[in-house]
């Protein structure tokens, strides 16, 4: 069926490429202003629960299918049983995902193209060409669709090299670069006035918040797109890994490192902010709320950088070098998805299948930027707060109820020989099959009352 498949060279090979997919703007932006709009700690305490109890057993599903099936999601769901009703909805399971994960990178590549777009305008400033830099930090038209396409370019050139020379290669290079950046933005900003300030409302929480259906969906949707969940990201990384790995603990250590960002992320955005506001620049929006969409990483970061003088320069394109990296790292592991479907399934070029994806997928994000206003928080909210829960609620049923059970086993046993002594092997099973289609159900039951 297949031609050679990837595998990824080493453990640290995997560690970095699924680390680089589930890092990204939803770690460094997407949770820190949640936590901020949603009751501060409250929001961190539930999304670290919903993290460990939900995401990471809905993280090992795919992955343990992957390695198993040694295969792209629709022709994994497809085949793990000989029922021909399950192989077909499993198959449409697959191909759901192949589209939700399209929409979701037709938006992120918007927004990375603008992480671009102002780590140039960083560059310019420091060379002191600020008719260039004014125009790279002023929203326009064209210069969105430059660097959404400069993106994608970026993108396509390392699917098209490949699961080792070119996924793993870049992700091992960025992904130590980016924990490096990011604790030197952390240490310098707390050294500044009003970062504790940003601190206390990040880590203290209000508990009266904690029942809040808003913010319990908000964490799942954040839970979720923050481990690349339901898409089948995480099944085609977990097919390139090796039989001889243990794979409940590198998944577990991929959770770890993705939760331990977003706390960490938390730890960077919140102080700035509030040193933001020592300075004069306003961080409340109309309603009295934190800012917390675009504007807060493409106006009041950038003025509080302006205000830093030259240090500011510095810092700023260290900032936005951090964003362009963890974007990167992550749309490589979206683009992935379709691509290794058209490889396999079709025998078409990686070169071939890369390109054209690709640029069907910047054609809809073209689409998004010319009807920005209208199209681009409902793609957001429809792909990762509906689409993404859903799907992992059936990734979660195809592992618990459809899969043959010997069969699972067999695949956790897998370079762990002594896992029917551990916790995972007497947990998980059942845990997958009860309890996390439960909680996705019941967040969205919940929700609708
Ligand atoms: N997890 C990434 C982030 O936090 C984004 C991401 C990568 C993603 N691959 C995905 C989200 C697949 C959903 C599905 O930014």
């Amino acid at each position: 069926m297949s031609t050679a498949r990837g595998e990824f060279s080493s453990r640290f090979g995997f560690l970095m490429a699924a680390t680089g997919s589930a890092v990204g703007l939803g770690n460094i932006w997407g949770f820190p202003t949640n936590a901020a709009s949603n009751g501060g700690g409250a929001f961190l305490f539930t999304y670290l629960i919903l993290a460990f109890l939900l995401a990471y057993p809905a993280l090992m599903a795919e992955l343990i299918i992957g390695r198993h099936a040694q295969a792209n999601a629709v022709n994994a769901l497809r085949g793990l049983s000989d029922n021909k009703v399950t192989a077909r909805v499993g198959a449409g399971v697959g191909f759901a995902g192949m589209i939700t994960v399209t929409l979701i990178l037709s938006f992120y590549a918007i927004v990375s193209g603008w992480m671009l777009s102002f780590m140039f305008a960083a560059v310019a400033d420091i060379a002191r060409l600020d008719s260039l830099s004014d125009w790279l930090i002023q929203s326009g038209t064209a210069r969105d669709l430059i660097f959404t396409l400069m993106f994608y370019l970026l993108t396509i050139y390392v699917v098209v090299a490949g699961v080792r020379n070119g996924i793993e290669k870049w992700a091992s290079r960025l992904m130590p670069s980016l924990y490096f950046i990011l604790l030197a933005l952390i240490i310098y900003v707390m050294t500044l006035d009003g970062a504790m300030e940003g601190l206390r409302m990040y880590l203290v929480p209000d508990f009266s918040r904690v029942a809040d259906p808003e913010l319990i969906l908000g964490a799942m949707g954040q839970a979720f797109f923050s481990l690349s969940l339901g898409v089948g990201t995480m099944l085609i990384y977990g097919s390139y890994v090796s039989k001889k790995e243990n794979l409940p603990m590198i998944g577990g250590m991929v959770t770890l490192m993705d939760i331990s960002v977003a706390v960490l992320a938390g730890l960077l955005i919140l102080p700035a902010m509030t040193v933001a506001a020592l300075n004069g620049i306003e961080i409340y929006d109309a309603e009295g709320g934190l800012i917390a969409g675009p504007a807060l990483i493409i106006s009041v970061l950038p003025a509080l950088f302006d205000r830093m003088g030259d240090a500011g320069l510095i810092v700023g394109l260290a900032f936005f070098m951090l964003m362009s990296i963890a974007s990167l790292t992550s749309s490589i592991s979206m683009l992935e998805v379709p691509v290794s479907y058209i490889v396999e399934e079709h025998k078409v070029s990686r070169r071939k299948a890369g390109l054209v994806l690709g640029l069907v997928t910047a054609v809809i994000s073209v689409i998004i930027v010319l009807n920005f206003g209208l199209l681009f928080d409902w793609v957001v909210r429809l792909t990762t707060e509906f689409s993404q829960p859903l799907l992992g609620f059936f990734f979660a049923i195809f592992a618990g109820w459809i899969w043959n059970r010997n069969s699972l086993l067999a695949e956790i046993r897998q370079g762990n020989p002594e896992a029917q002594s551990g916790l995972f092997w007497r947990i998980w099973p059942w845990y997958i099959k009860f309890v996390c289609p439960v909680i996705i159900l019941a967040v969205y039951v919940q929700m609708i009352f």
